[in-house]
């Protein structure tokens, strides 16, 4: 499974604080004995997630997402078990060697076939065949540490990568990768003569390319590797491995259209941006920003098409209660040229004067409108009031009324009362968000969450519970007798990293946590609870006897079950 020892992990655990760690991704609030904050994990802007520190584990009411230091950092950066290791041991000063990190990914042979792919098309770049090329990047600015940087290269010929993938890989995959086509005559190259740029997944694995025409007029510019096993588009944001760790640092993220824009603004030293790649922004895509960083500044080209995008990504962050800052860019220019022509010092300057997305939307409305007219007025009014409604940020709607209600000479009044009134989102109290489950499961859950707790409560489990009905729960019970048995100890978060991969048992460790449980019990809690579970058994086995009992012909036999049946009923 993994090549550390489980007392390394603890020690790499306990070398941390988890709210410290939580907290420089989400904000945490002191409530009694543990921090709340909104969970990342589902859609929400209530405070349903809790981090304890006493217990070194967060979980939420409201989804049941719940772990350790480990599984956090997993789940909100997409990594793996032991890259998250890696990273709790940095903060916490511990050195491991871990070798080279496993990335999450399973290296599938589609994988492989990119990451040979990448070092063909590198490779090209630096033949006699790739002179033009080179040439076009150099007038392009884009130096060779840029090229290194961004993995960047060239597809010459029609069938060489071909007859290399064919050599080496089984030709349904290699057809798969979406590199190679095949007809009449055989394999052939789907990319030749472009300047290939590597798109990688979250991981920052290599899983496209998008090929730039550079030495012939073709009519289109970029050619893009279609969707695959692997490459999902509506999935990844380009740099989003590079940007995600500058971008927490600096608590800011600029998302761009294109990755020309990304790597020039990378290169000259501003490197939490990541680019959309020309398409629309999708849910996913609009979660995994909104998760990067607090600022998050949209710098989209200078033209009327950039404006548009800007409008059509300003709105779907707006449904997950985002509020981006906005950059327009003049003259038409896009980051790459904009740069390239004012320098990094002028864009830094409007990476710190953004303006808001009210403002934006103020300006791009007026766009097209005579308002000079009633018409054209109240047009623009109503369709403020539109995007008026789109915001959640009371703030900033009530700077825009007045600005509104200045600019147009027009009631404040008027403009009240045609926004939609939200009802605020008030927390729900705990006892409302406890899941509805019968006194049994209850009982299950909460003797179980004890044994999680104390090895006391693992040896009267171990004497006197046989058989747990459900099924999760047995199972759960089982491996955390079997760990206390092993280890000789028990602690919340220990287990949960050594069971860390059983996606079922975390699952309900999730359920059981989501019970909202109190933290203490007494002894006679313990007994009533396996008092409960024991009564459920032995209904249950009155049950089936009853039943077996009916199926009988033999006045003997079913005077034998009946007996049993009148022992089992003592015991209830
Ligand atoms: P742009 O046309 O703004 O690209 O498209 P750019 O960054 O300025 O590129 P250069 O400077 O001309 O080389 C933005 C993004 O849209 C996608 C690409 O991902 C590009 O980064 N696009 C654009 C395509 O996929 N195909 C195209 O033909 C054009
Ligand atoms: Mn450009």
């Amino acid at each position: 499974m993994n090549t550390l020892s489980q007392e390394k992990i603890n020690e790499i655990r306990n070398s941390v604080n988890i709210v410290d760690v939580i907290s420089s991704y989400i904000p945490l609030t002191p409530k009694g004995k543990n921090y709340f904050g909104v969970c990342p994990f589902h859609d929400d802007n209530n405070p349903s997630m809790s981090v304890s520190p006493s217990r070194q584990i967060y979980k939420c009411f409201s989804c049941g997402a719940t772990g350790t230091v480990f599984k956090f950092i997993m789940d909100y950066e997409n990594i793996s078990f032991l890259e998250a290791v890696k990273k709790v041991a940095d903060i916490g000063g511990i050195s491991v060697n871990i070798g080279k990190v496993t990335k999450k990914q399973t290296h599938t042979e589609l994988h492989q076939i990119y990451d040979l792919s990448l070092k063909f098309y590198i490779n090209n770049l630096n033949t006699v065949g790739g002179k033009e090329a080179r040439e076009y990047l150099k007038n392009r600015n884009i130096d060779e540490e840029t090229i290194k940087e961004f993995q960047i290269g060239l597809s010459l010929k029609h069938d060489v990568l071909s007859k290399i993938l064919i050599k080496k890989f089984k030709p349904d995959e290699v057809l798969k990768s979406g590199l190679v086509g095949k007809n009449d005559y055989g394999y052939y190259d789907l990319f030749y003569d472009r300047i290939m740029f590597p798109l990688y997944d979250l991981n920052g694995n290599p899983v496209a390319y998008s090929g730039r025409i550079y030495n012939k007029k073709d009519n289109s510019k970029y050619f893009n590797t279609r969707e695959t096993e692997i490459f999902k588009k509506g999935e990844l944001l380009y740099n989003y491995h590079r940007a995600k760790d500058i971008a927490r640092k600096k608590n800011q993220i600029i998302i761009m259209e294109g990755f020309m824009d990304v790597i020039r603004s990378f290169t000259v030293g501003i490197k939490n941006v990541i680019a959309m790649m020309g398409t629309a922004v999708t849910p996913t895509q609009a979660h995994l920003i909104k998760r990067m960083a607090k600022d998050i500044i949209l710098c989209f080209d200078g033209d009327e098409a950039g404006a548009k995008a800007t409008m059509s990504c300003s709105n779907e962050l707006l449904k997950i209660g985002v509020t981006p800052k906005i950059i327009r860019l003049e003259d038409n220019l896009d980051p790459d040229e904009y740069i390239q022509k004012y320098g990094k010092e002028a864009f830094q300057r409007k990476i710190d004067n953004p303006i808001s997305v009210m403002d934006f939307k103020l300006s791009y409305l007026k766009n097209g409108k005579d308002l000079t007219s009633s018409e054209g007025e109240a047009k623009y009014i109503s369709e403020v009031i539109g995007e008026l409604n789109k915001i959640d940020d009371d703030i900033l709607k009530d700077l825009t009324i007045k600005k509104i209600v200045a600019e147009m000479n027009i009631d404040e009044d008027i403009i009240r009362k045609h926004l939609e009134v939200k009802p605020k989102q008030i927390p729900k109290p705990k006892t409302q968000m406890e899941i509805k489950t019968d006194k049994y499961e209850k009982a299950e859950s909460a003797l179980i969450y004890y044994m999680l707790k104390s090895p006391e409560v693992i040896t009267m489990y171990n004497k006197k519970v046989t058989y747990i009905p459900n099924r999760e729960y047995r199972q759960l019970a089982r491996e955390i007798s079997s760990f206390y048995k092993n280890f000789g100890f028990i602690s919340e978060a220990d287990f949960i990293d050594y069971i860390e991969c059983d996606k079922d048992l975390m699952a309900t460790i999730g359920k059981i946590n989501k019970q909202n449980t109190k933290e203490t019990y007494s002894l006679e809690e313990i007994e009533d609870y396996i008092n409960v579970i024991r009564d459920y058994n032995i209904k249950e086995e009155i049950k089936r006897l009853t039943n077996k009992m009916k199926n009988l012909t033999d006045p003997l036999d079913k005077a034998k079950i009946a007996e049993e049946i009148v022992g089992l009923k003592k015991g209830v």
